[in-house]
């Protein structure tokens, strides 16, 4: 029988929904992810780690979506770009990362959309899709999402996915510059049986 890592070796996810297409992003397509983040800076500093200015490069992106489809394919991450159904925008994108095995199961999640594209649902069906991809193709167990309690759209969005409250944890992450407290969400599979 093929393990998780063998079957993930062949097949690159490509996931469509009603408004979007979620792809682990070729490097050859680096620009648009650089447009993305360049038209997004200001939108998304509060929420995410300090940029440098090679973040917003098409050398940095050519790495970096190279450097996914390396993670991918050898079990570590699954970080998928949302794109616009014509393929020729980036919306958002959504990252499990940390994937990790054994009794574990697990993965985190960490996600972004464009300002211009908030408030239509489109988050919450590319993470319908994305996260049903994580549990029946990939079979982890548990997907925790971290927010900053002043993240109001963050915390709707978890709450309406199906993701429960498990606590908070204080200077969890350096968000902005400075160590910030969270609270700590997690979704476990529903598809599988009860042990
Ligand atoms: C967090 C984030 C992804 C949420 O985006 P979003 O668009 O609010 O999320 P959803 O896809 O769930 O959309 C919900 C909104 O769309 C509206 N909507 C419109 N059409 C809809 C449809 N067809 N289906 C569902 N919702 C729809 C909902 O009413 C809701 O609007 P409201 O927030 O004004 O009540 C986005 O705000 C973001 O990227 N923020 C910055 C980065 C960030 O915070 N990242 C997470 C760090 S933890």
């Amino acid at each position: 029988m093929a393990t998780h890592e063998s079957r993930l070796k062949r097949v690159l996810p490509k996931i469509h929904t009603d408004r979007t297409v979620l792809c682990l992003l070729a490097p050859e397509f680096a620009e648009l992810m650089v447009r993305f983040r360049m038209e997004n800076q200001h939108h998304l500093t509060r929420w995410e780690p300090s940029r440098s200015s090679y973040f917003f490069t098409p050398a940095f992106w050519k790495a970096q979506l190279s450097a996914n489809v390396d993670s991918f394919r050898s079990g570590q991450s699954c970080c998928l770009v949302i794109l616009n159904q014509n393929e020729n925008e980036v919306l958002g994108v959504c990252n499990f990362t940390q994937i990790a095995r054994g009794t574990m199961q697990s993965c985190h999640l960490g996600y972004a959309l464009a300002a211009i594209h908030e408030g239509q649902g489109l988050m919450r069906e590319a993470l319908t899709a994305a996260i049903d991809y994580v549990f029946l193709e990939l079979e982890l167990h548990r997907i925790m999402a971290g927010y900053l309690p002043h993240n109001k759209r963050s915390a709707g969005l978890l709450k309406r996915l199906g993701f429960e409250i498990e606590g908070q944890a204080r200077q969890y992450l350096r968000i902005d510059g400075k160590w910030q407290d969270h609270v700590l969400t997690a979704m476990i599979n529903p598809f599988e049986p009860d042990c």
